[in-house]
């Protein structure tokens, strides 16, 4: 099979086209002929290494210390079953299934073997495989950080970098969940993230912003480019900060009063929350955002791209 692979960690120009062993499913994987992926942020910062100074040393033992241990990118697919192993009862062939694949990788590839218990569903009916295959990653991750915020009817929430890929899903959600949402994002994206539903929407580049923001129960920082302390500021009591990208609480995080914090970290995507995001798109009540669709030939456009830090939503790529 085609995959794009990379044998070391670099510029977007280490991934190169290469034929590999088509892989067999075991007894309890489905073999999913892969029809849609994603470059993610996940996909750019370990290709690049782009990680920050104080991991270095565990990333590079969990990647791969002088190369990386898997060499086939891609957190996020969207494809139909092939094959099942003898075992599996939830999927059958020719199903069309969109999963996460943001544990161990592998979605640049033609093929993939996945667990029937793993992050997989059927995917929404009414999607092409690229719109699918766009969901797990950003759409989980917005699902999981609102519900650890209890999210309920009537929160006044904002969302910190709602042009980007978990921003869209989480301004979308917030809304879904009764919620009254701001959206923070440049002025080039306003007519954007107001179309996702946001009830307000500031552009962080004009001069004044912090002045405009009001108490929140909840600040969702989607990128991190919001000092803690204006966040600090401008939480109801008992408010909840939801930054998707803190893995360490600083000492001013640690020592605020009144404040609740998400967990770090992935929360794992999980079957489950596919099956609810399935229905909630098949409803209407979810959007995905396609900024640029690349064919599995022009990946390493794909990943230049990524790495500009520009995208809208999210940068797919049909294999
Ligand atoms: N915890 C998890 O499980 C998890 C899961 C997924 C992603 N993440 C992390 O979450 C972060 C976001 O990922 P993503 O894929 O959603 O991002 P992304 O789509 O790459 O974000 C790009 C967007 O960010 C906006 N942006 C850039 N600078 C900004 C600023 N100063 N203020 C506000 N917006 C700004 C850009 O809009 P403009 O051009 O208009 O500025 C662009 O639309 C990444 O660090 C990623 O690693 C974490």
């Amino acid at each position: 099979m085609k995959a794009i692979i990379y044998t070391k960690y670099g510029p977007p120009e280490v991934l190169k086209m290469a034929e590999l062993a088509k892989p067999v499913p075991k007894d309890k994987e489905v073999l999913v002929r892969v029809r849609a992926t994603t470059v993610t942020v996940a996909d750019y910062r370990i290709r690049s290494f782009d990680i920050p100074k104080s991991f270095y040393i565990p990333a590079r033992l969990a990647l791969g210390i002088t190369g990386p241990r898997r060499q086939v990118l891609g957190a996020e697919l969207a494809g139909e079953v092939e094959s099942v192993g003898g075992n599996v009862t939830k999927f059958k062939t020719g199903d069309r299934v969109f999963a996460s694949t943001l544990v161990g990788f592998g979605g640049y590839a033609e093929y993939k073997c996945i667990h029937e218990k793993g992050p997989i569903a059927i995917m929404p009916g009414n999607l092409s495989y690229e719109e699918a295959a766009a969901i797990p990653v950003g759409a989980c991750t917005a699902l999981n950080y609102l519900r650890q915020c209890e999210i309920k009817r009537g929160d006044k929430v904002l969302v910190y970098g709602a042009s980007s890929s978990v921003g869209t899903y989480a301004i979308q959600l917030a809304k879904y969940f009764g919620a009254e949402v701001t959206g923070v994002c440049s002025g080039a994206n306003i007519d954007l993230v107001r179309s996702l539903g946001a009830d307000k929407v500031l552009d962080y580049t004009k001069p004044g912003f912090y002045d405009q923001l009001e108490k929140y129960d909840i600040f969702f920082v989607a990128i991190d480019k919001i000092p803690f302390a204006v966040c600090r500021e401008h939480l109801a009591e008992n408010g909840f900060y939801a930054n998707i990208t803190l893995i360490m609480k600083s000492p001013a995080m640690m020592f605020a009063s009144n404040v609740r914090f998400t967990k770090g970290g992935s929360p794992g995507e999980k079957a489950e929350e596919l099956n609810e995001l399935r229905d909630l798109v098949e409803a209407g009540h979810l959007k995905v955002l396609v900024d640029r669709k690349y064919k599995f030939d022009d990946i390493v456009e794909a990943h230049r791209y990524v790495g500009t830090g520009r995208k809208k939503g999210n940068v797919v790529v049909t294999v």
